[in-house]
């Protein structure tokens, strides 16, 4: 007979789950309705142990203390949001930047340079896709460069991006010429492990930005490209809109956003026009 005690998970009561979710909601979008409260437990519990407390609400009131918010509200924060993603996801997206859009940017006299941002860009692996396929377009185009920024509100996901390592399984969708020039294999055999080459991963910076915030710190019309994608989800309707508008603002004319595979526009009254499913252009100003 198996006499070991199942590990128990420490209930979240009604009223810490309201005032964390409400919390979450307001100041990230991230919407959490009650079905969300086992999620909440099993991502939170460890941390409530580790600072020794009992329950929800006394980790509730410290972590909204002057000293709680100083020392562990970002890493609450890190827990509740979701960071999946991969290199090269949604692939038709990379294909369209390095079939369409990029051989647009050069046709256009005197574009020589163009500013791209992942925005909510988690791990990493979005803003690498991006590098790698800029970089391929750049080695066939003599002249061309870009800058990219990425930003996220989990600050360990942009240190995990930062740092560039990623278990060797992790590159598998990546062609093989491709990892041979964006990666080094970890020295320790032991250890499948790769790295993002220092050159490559210089090519990006990274900022703290929460897309529901007014101030992005992203001049106005300033972008050619935006990937915000597989964030809106977590957004109920009007906030969605709110970040679209947003993100809007901060394309030139004629800039592109992408989304997610399941996210859109539809129905809400933003200045873009669709040119492909989840591929949106900033119009040019009327003359
Ligand atoms: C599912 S990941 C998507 C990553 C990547 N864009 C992709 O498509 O693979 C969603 C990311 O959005 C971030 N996020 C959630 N709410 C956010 C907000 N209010 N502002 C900025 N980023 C946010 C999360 O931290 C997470 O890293």
């Amino acid at each position: 007979m198996n006499n070991v005690e199942p590990a128990t998970i420490l209930q979240m009561d009604k009223e810490s789950f309201v005032r964390l979710s409400t919390y979450i909601t307001d100041v990230y979008g991230i919407k959490l309705p009650p079905v969300k409260k086992a999620m909440l437990e099993s991502r939170l519990g460890k941390k409530v142990k580790q600072l020794g407390m009992n329950s929800y609400k006394e980790f509730l009131d410290y972590i909204f203390s002057d000293q709680g918010k100083k020392k562990e509200l970002l890493n609450v924060v890190d827990l509740v949001t979701t960071n999946k993603t991969d290199f090269l996801r949604e692939p038709l997206h990379f294909q369209f930047l390095s079939d369409v859009l990029l051989p647009g940017y050069v046709r256009k006299a005197g574009l020589k340079s163009i500013k791209i941002w992942s925005a909510a860009c988690s791990t990493g692996e979005e803003p690498y896709s991006l590098v790698m396929a800029l970089e391929e377009f750049k080695r066939r185009n003599i002249g061309f460069d870009y800058t990219l920024t990425a930003s996220d509100i989990s600050i360990r996901a942009i240190q995990t991006a930062h740092r560039g390592i990623y278990a060797l399984d992790r590159i598998e969708t990546i062609p093989v010429e491709w990892k041979r020039t964006y990666f080094l294999k970890s020295k320790d055999n032991t250890r499948k492990l790769v790295r993002v080459k220092p050159a490559f991963r210089s090519k990006i910076s990274y900022k703290r930005i929460n897309l529901v915030s007014d101030a992005y710190g992203v001049a106005h019309e300033s972008m050619d490209i935006i990937f915000c994608r597989n964030v809106l989800i977590y957004f109920d309707k009007t906030t969605q809109e709110q970040v679209i508008r947003r993100l809007t603002a901060c394309l030139k004319p004629g800039g592109i956003l992408l989304l997610g595979h399941s996210e859109s526009t539809m129905g809400m009254d933003v200045s873009l026009k669709q040119i492909k499913p989840t591929i949106y252009q900033r119009p040019y100003a009327s003359a």
